[in-house]
């Protein structure tokens, strides 16, 4: 792990009680350091956290205690614009479910953000065609999320992810859905959008062979974290 650079995520202490009827601690003072550039997988049983995680370093969630650190700026203090510039510009997320807007065709579903950002149509076009390409769906542009396969949802879901060239991607079981061909071959994309564009990247599995791809694996059990180990395997085979 390189340790002469800052953090670009660190959790401190950072736990999440959900209240309400069955309260539950879902995350119990986890402490975290991920680096720039890290291709970290995150694997444990069902319930153990590993979702509440990535939605905590994502900032789509308040913890209920402890801090976290997103370029060394406590995600805490930041206003409502800080936040959304952040989980717009920085984070990449792409969900369980992959959260594709049904009623928009593939092209629209990744040009959304964009239009958030209130970039100009004709820059939108250039960028979201690229992004489609670079997930490999150029000829479904215009087909609906319903007459897409779980792997090409997946896809999608990516590339919207990717369209403002985050610094971090965070996926929750990018493969959850898939056969274990279509699973393969999405793994072997976001390993290459580490390596090739250098963005940190955190996905969350709980397919082991999967897990050893990367070069850090963190083991969730109860809210905790069970082990986080580099994988010097991997590290070794480059
Ligand atoms: N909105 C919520 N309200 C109450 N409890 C919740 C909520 N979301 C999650 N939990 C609880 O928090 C714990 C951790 O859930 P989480 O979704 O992080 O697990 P996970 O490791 O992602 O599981 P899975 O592998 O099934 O996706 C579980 O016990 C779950 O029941
Ligand atoms: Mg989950």
């Amino acid at each position: 792990m390189p340790t002469h650079e800052e953090p670009v995520l660190q959790m401190q202490d950072v736990s999440m009680e959900y209240k309400g009827e069955s309260p539950c601690l879902a995350l119990d003072k986890v402490n975290l350091k991920i680096f720039p550039g890290e291709l970290i997988s995150i694997a444990g049983p069902s319930g153990s956290g590993k979702s509440t995680m990535l939605h905590m370093l994502g900032c789509l969630d308040k913890p209920t205690g402890g801090e976290i650190f997103l370029d060394g700026r406590p995600v805490s203090r930041m206003n409502d614009n800080e936040l959304a510039d952040a989980r717009l510009y920085k984070i990449g997320f792409v969900a369980q479910a992959f959260n594709l807007a049904p009623t928009l065709d593939v092209f629209k579903n990744v040009e959304l953000p964009l239009i958030i950002r209130e970039v100009e149509a004709k820059a939108r076009k250039k960028i979201v065609e690229k992004n489609l390409s670079v997930v490999d769906l150029s000829d479904k542009a215009r087909s609906m999320p319903s007459q897409l396969s779980g792997g090409q949802k997946q896809r999608v879901a990516i590339a919207r992810a990717l369209v403002n060239e985050p610094k971090i991607l965070l996926a929750d079981e990018p493969t959850g859905n898939l056969d274990s061909k279509s699973g393969a071959d999405i793994i072997r994309f976001i390993i290459d959008l580490c390596k090739s564009r250098g963005i940190t990247v955190i996905f969350v599995t709980h397919d082991t062979k999967i897990a050893t791809q990367t070069n850090r694996i963190i083991r969730m059990l109860d809210g905790r974290i069970e082990s986080d180990v580099q994988n010097k395997r991997k590290e070794g085979g480059g």
